[in-house]
């Protein structure tokens, strides 16, 4: 079984293979560049950006992979899998059309994935890049999901099988990171500056918000902590690296606080065996060594599952990854449609 993955919801053009239960080649090219310019994501610059860089991805992935037919030129590709939500629509609709054009001339099937339900199982790619055995996930499961669009805390009474018990009511938490580091005059994406800055655990004078810290649902809310931010820029503007050093790492801990304290709460709520890290912001040491110490000292039993580095940000791997849980779930090419705030449930 040989799937192709293709991923496009938002600035990084991403192709993988999956061969049985290894990736092949990960491709991924990202657009930060030319977004950084002008502070975030521009969708009509993304879309563009996809549309010229799918083919060479593709062509890239395939040849990585080794698994062009000379004689034909037609990859042995089983099926094609296609995020198609959430995202930015434009950036979406590129990698549906590409799909549907390689469907249609290989004459291969298509599975339509939810980009959230990838983050999800990022975290079952070994360092081998191979999928552990999925009995290895003991249920019932926690993820806790926190990307620049989303922060979700979904239950999992088994292998695909979601309910989100909490989610952003306003910002996400990456988003709050990427906006705080805008006003601290840091460049785009702000997540992994930030997190930088915040290495030389510099104690700011002040503190910020836990916001929702103490409520009793799972929801979480990170605008008035940004909102905290730019008011006490306006007492202290932090000029120099020390003061931008300072806000980093308070802001960072004050997220990383809510999102653990959350996490765990929950974790013994739901009885959790398991907790799953995914998203984009999971890439942060600080917050997988904090919630790695929270886990051992709160709910002992329990096992966490973290993603490599690579599998943090968006990828196609792990799109392909569902897609190999989901191999008979065929969607008509023709009934495809992005959808910029699909649901995991
Ligand atoms: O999952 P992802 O790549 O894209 C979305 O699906 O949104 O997440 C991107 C987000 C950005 O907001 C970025 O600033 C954040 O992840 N991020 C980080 C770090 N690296 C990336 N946030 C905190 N610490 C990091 N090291
Ligand atoms: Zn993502």
């Amino acid at each position: 079984m040989i799937i192709l993955a293709i991923e496009t919801s938002c600035d990084e053009t991403a192709i993988a293979i999956l061969k049985d239960k290894k990736i092949l080649s990960n491709i991924i090219s990202s657009q930060i560049k030319i977004h950084a310019k002008w502070g975030g994501v521009v969708p009509s610059l993304a879309k563009r950006e996809h549309i010229k860089n799918l083919p060479i991805v593709l062509k890239k992935s395939l040849r990585e992979a080794k698994i062009l037919n000379s004689k034909f030129q037609i990859p042995k590709i089983d099926l094609i899998a296609v995020t198609i939500g959430p995202g930015l629509e434009p950036a979406l609709w590129t990698g549906i059309n590409f799909a549907q054009e390689l469907a249609k001339k290989w004459k291969k099937p298509i599975i339509a994935i939810n980009h959230m339900e990838g983050h999800v199982v990022a975290s079952l790619l070994n360092s081998k890049f191979k999928i552990q055995n999925s009995k290895f996930v003991k249920f019932p499961a926690l993820a806790l999901l926190v990307s620049g669009g989303h922060t979700e805390l979904v239950f999992m009474k088994k292998l695909l099988d979601y309910k989100i018990i909490g989610s952003t009511l306003d910002d996400a938490a990456g988003e709050a990171f990427d906006k705080v580091a805008k006003m601290l005059g840091l460049p785009y994406p702000g997540g992994p500056i930030v997190a930088k800055l915040a290495e030389e655990k510099i104690t700011a004078p002040f503190t910020l918000p836990r916001p929702m810290i103490n409520s009793k649902n799972y929801d979480f809310s990170f605008s008035g902590l940004k909102t905290a931010v730019l008011y006490k820029l306006k007492e202290l503007p932090a000029e120099s690296r020390k003061l931008k050093a300072e806000f980093c790492y308070e802001f960072q801990q004050a997220v990383i606080d809510v999102l653990v304290s959350k996490t765990i709460r929950a974790a013994k709520e739901y009885k959790i065996k398991t907790i799953i890290l995914g998203g984009g912001v999971a890439a942060n040491e600080e917050l997988r060594k904090q919630l790695g110490e929270a886990v051992k000292k709160n709910v002992p039993r329990c096992a966490l599952l973290v993603p490599r580095h690579e599998f943090t940000g968006d990828n196609a791997a792990m799109i392909a990854l569902v897609a190999y849980f989901r191999k008979n779930q065929f969607t008509n090419p023709e009934n495809l449609k992005a959808n910029g705030n699909l649901k995991l449930e």
